[in-house]
């Protein structure tokens, strides 16, 4: 079976959980694609060089959730290059056999534009930086500006920007629990494959 699942949309709106719990449910693979960008700005160097010569272990290490890598990584994600370089493996990972949930910015416009089934998962910045906080701690005013620099940075580029695919389902989760909006992408889900 080839399916792919593709979850866009802008930082800590919930799109990693929503994905593991689809990749749980329906025993799909799945690919944290923010962790390969975010893998390229820790790496440090050349990012191109970086995103051409990236290993397993660069995306196993355990810095990579950080507030600043988050930054850094939106920061490595306009230069088209290290995008191209991440293209193919993306791509694979989406229509391997057995089928494949990707989370990202750009899964459903431009990774996998033929995904059986797309979401955009969003939330007003308070909301995702409040999330945020919760996760990092910190200084939630500096955790709402990072979110809110991020957003712009991520859809305001010119090569593949953040946005919605047309015939992505819109998954609004500012007024959702977690388990309620995963509920939504879980039916979403099923009736994709049930069709
Ligand atoms: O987890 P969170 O939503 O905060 O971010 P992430 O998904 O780990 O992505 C980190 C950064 O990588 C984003 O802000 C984007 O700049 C970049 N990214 C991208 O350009 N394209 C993707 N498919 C995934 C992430």
């Amino acid at each position: 079976m080839i399916f792919t699942v593709a979850i866009d949309g802008p930082a800590a709106a919930g799109k990693g959980t929503i994905s593991r719990a689809v990749a749980a449910r329906f025993g799909l693979a799945h690919l944290d694609t923010g962790a390969l960008y975010r893998a390229v700005a820790v790496k440090g160097g050349d990012p191109v060089t970086a995103a051409q010569t990236l290993t397993a272990e660069d995306l196993a290490r355990d810095d990579l959730r950080s507030l600043e890598a988050g930054q850094a990584a939106s920061r490595v994600a306009v230069i088209p290059e290290v995008r191209a370089a991440l293209l193919d493996f993306q791509r694979r990972f989406a229509r391997r056999e057995g089928g494949a949930v990707l989370d990202g910015r750009d899964i459903g416009t431009v990774i996998c534009p033929e995904a059986e089934v797309k979401l955009f998962v969003t939330a007003s910045p308070e909301v995702r930086a409040h999330r945020r906080w919760l996760e990092l701690g910190g200084d939630q005013a500096k955790v709402l500006a990072a979110v809110k620099e991020r957003d712009a940075r991520d859809a305001g580029r010119a090569d593949a920007p953040m946005c919605a695919a047309a015939d992505a389902l819109l998954l609004d989760t500012s007024d959702l629990t977690i388990a309620e909006a995963t509920e939504q992408a879980l039916a979403a889900v099923a009736k994709a494959l049930a069709g």
